[in-house]
């Protein structure tokens, strides 16, 4: 029997329940997979709160590794026991066995753990993505990230910060400016105690940025605006703060003639080369050292609640996974 975290109905953490499943077999395309790590997202929580609606009810969590336990009849480039990570839909990797389809699993090298792995395909594909595909940068340049001491936050400064950048990081408390130091921020700005376009325009002698990559949305978005130079990009992936709305493109847009764009990761990684591509190139850094995966905080399944609570609260530093 399988145990299995799922919302019958959205909410705050206490919508998700517990279940004991029996799985079926694996449809001709899928396999079974025996989680080893979970990875805890904010996206999860977007779901879980309805911010992203999914039919309901649902299984939840979109990240995860472990081995392969059985395969689907047209299964062709996987086998029973190959070590594997994943992330995107259908949800449920908040679970100690599932099936899930084929198509995004990415076999994983074994110099990397099942514990990083399950920390790499969502948050370090999206770093992938935005350093090379969303706004490609160049050495030397002076960018800005938003929440440098988080999941995304980790492997993304490292990765910036290795291709020559000049990161300029933002953090909600002082203890995350130790973290965020050492993700390879070149500059840390504490966005609680100070204004942070300020200090942007002052790091960057009223220049601005070429690039700002913001996750936190609403309470940074108009901040992250004015830190842009003229023809900057504004890349808006994320709301742990709340959605961005009603942008009023002659007050925003105008005025330094920006671009905006607010990407997800499949719009990017969405077929099977382009997966395994950002998938090799992040293996590969971190086989070199470039990128270094810290796991500060590891939950039990049963602990899914608390998790969720912690990274609401933004007491969680890095990435945290989930272990069945
Ligand atoms: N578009 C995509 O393809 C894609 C893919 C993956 C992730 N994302 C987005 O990337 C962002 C980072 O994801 P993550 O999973 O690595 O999370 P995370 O960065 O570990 O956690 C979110 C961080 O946001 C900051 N934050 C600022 N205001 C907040 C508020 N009011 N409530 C909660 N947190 C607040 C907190 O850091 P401080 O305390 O330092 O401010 C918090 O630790 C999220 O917005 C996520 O949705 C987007």
């Amino acid at each position: 029997m399988t145990r299995v975290v799922k919302i019958e109905k959205t909410g705050g953490p206490e919508v998700l329940k517990f279940e004991t499943v029996k799985l079926d077999m694996p449809g001709p395309e899928e396999v079974l997979i025996e989680h080893k790590a979970i990875g805890l997202n904010f996206i999860d929580i977007y779901h879980r709160s309805g911010l992203y609606p999914v039919p309901l009810p649902s299984g939840i969590g979109a990240e995860g590794s472990g081995v392969i336990k059985k395969i689907g009849s047209r299964v062709k480039n996987f086998s029973v026991n190959d070590h594997i990570a994943y992330a995107g839909a259908p949800l449920g990797s908040y679970s100690s066995e599932r099936i899930y389809p084929t198509k995004n699993l990415v076999k994983i090298p074994n110099y990397i753990n099942f514990e990083i792995a399950a920390t790499l395909m969502t948050k370090g594909l999206t770093a992938y993505y935005l350093l090379y595909k969303t706004y490609p940068v160049s050495a030397n340049q002076t960018i800005l990230f938003h929440a440098a001491a988080g999941g995304v936050g980790q492997i993304f400064c490292q990765w910036a910060k290795s291709l020559g950048c000049k990161v300029i990081g933002t953090v909600g408390s002082d203890e995350k400016v130790r973290t965020a130091k050492k993700n390879g921020c070149d500059f840390i700005i504490n966005y609680s105690k100070e204004n942070f376009a300020k200090k942007v325009l002052e790091i960057t002698k009223d220049k601005g940025v070429p690039v700002v990559y913001d996750g936190v949305g609403k309470d940074t978005f108009e901040g992250s605006i004015e830190c842009l130079a003229e023809r900057g990009m504004m890349v808006s992936f994320g709301n742990s703060s709340g959605s961005v709305t009603n942008i009023d493109v002659k007050k925003i847009i105008q005025p330094k003639s920006i671009y905006l764009t607010r990407p997800t990761m499949w719009h990017y990684l969405g077929t099977k080369n382009e997966l395994q591509d950002g998938a090799d190139k992040l293996f590969e850094n971190i086989k070199m050292g470039k990128i270094k995966v810290e796991i500060l905080k590891k939950y039990k399944l049963e602990e899914v609640v608390q998790a969720h609570k912690d990274l609401e609260e933004r007491k969680i530093i890095g990435p945290a996974i989930i272990v069945p």
